[in-house]
């Protein structure tokens, strides 16, 4: 069933584990992540980018989503990711997303509070929560010229939380988007001091490929929403290689797709059991 992300995530912050979002771009990975929520029976966030609602369509995607989560009993948020703009955080909400992110990161502090806030009073109108972001997520050239400039400020991030009424955050502790660099290194003392100044959910992005025992150590630090996306692309491709090698001949891509569904989903189920969110649905719902 469609729900929205503020319950769950409370859940997740009392009983101290963290939801899985999961990125999708189309029918056969969004069926796959609900197939191993169900399976798992947790409360799930399926997530879709900028860059995914432009190869699929807003509508299309909402669509293929919500009918998704009305065949399902788990709690299942229909969730914008990286929404950059205002506009397209209110088009997603006409469309019924349950939750949406806007990300203001590459801002400067007063210019996002300035549209995190005006998002977050849209949002809430409708009764829909809302995710910012405050700090930079890592990549090579940060990491090269010091990457503590760049993460989020705990005293900035309380600020941020007050100001803006944003109902959960994600943090930029050293964290990176896509297969994990060799120096990507998550700061643990500064996720402390960050959970110290907010007391809303936190959020971690560019989980894929991040040790198991940081993400535990993460979790266990205030994280309750972990996003994942390069790890299903992955998973996809990497079993659609494999599955042609083996079956030259196959042409129907039901049976070629069919088989990647299956790898996404053991791959979401894997993650779901690592998040410790296993049979946390029934007490959403
Ligand atoms: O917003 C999406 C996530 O942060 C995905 O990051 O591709 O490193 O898993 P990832
Ligand atoms: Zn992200």
């Amino acid at each position: 069933m469609l729900t929205d992300s503020k319950k769950i995530l409370q859940d997740a912050q009392k009983q101290a584990y963290a939801v899985g979002h999961f990125n999708t771009s189309d029918l056969e990975i969004t069926k796959a992540i609900v197939a191993a929520a169900k399976n798992k029976n947790a409360p799930v966030i399926v997530g879709t980018s900028e860059k995914a609602i432009s190869y699929a369509g807003l509508e299309e995607l909402a669509e293929i989503i919500k009918i998704e989560a009305e065949n399902v009993k788990i709690p299942l948020v229909l969730h914008l990711d990286h929404g950059k703009s205002f506009e397209i955080c209110q088009k997603a909400i006409q469309l019924d997303y349950t939750s949406v992110m806007i990300d203001g990161s590459n801002l400067s502090f007063e210019e996002n509070i300035k549209l995190t806030e005006k998002v977050v009073q849209m949002a809430h109108r409708q009764n829909v929560p809302v995710e910012g972001e405050l700090g930079a997520l890592a990549d090579k050239e940060k990491y090269q010229v010091g990457i503590s400039q760049f993460m989020t400020d705990p005293d900035a991030a309380g600020e941020f939380v007050e100001k803006t009424k944003v109902d959960s955050l994600a943090v930029a502790i050293g964290n990176a988007h896509g297969v994990p660099l060799p120096e990507e290194k998550l700061d643990f003392s500064r996720l402390a001091r960050i959970k110290e100044k907010v007391s809303i959910p936190l959020v971690l992005h560019g989980a894929s490929s991040t040790p198991p025992e940081d993400l535990k150590k993460a979790i266990s630090l205030g994280i309750c929403k972990i996003n994942i996306d390069t790890d299903i692309r992955i998973a996809f491709s990497q079993n659609i290689k494999e599955f042609l090698s083996v079956h030259q001949n196959v042409t129907d891509p039901r049976e070629i797709l069919g088989s990647a569904m299956k790898a996404v989903q053991k791959v979401v189920e894997q993650k779901i059991e690592l998040f410790g969110s296993t049979q946390k649905a029934r007490k959403n719902v």
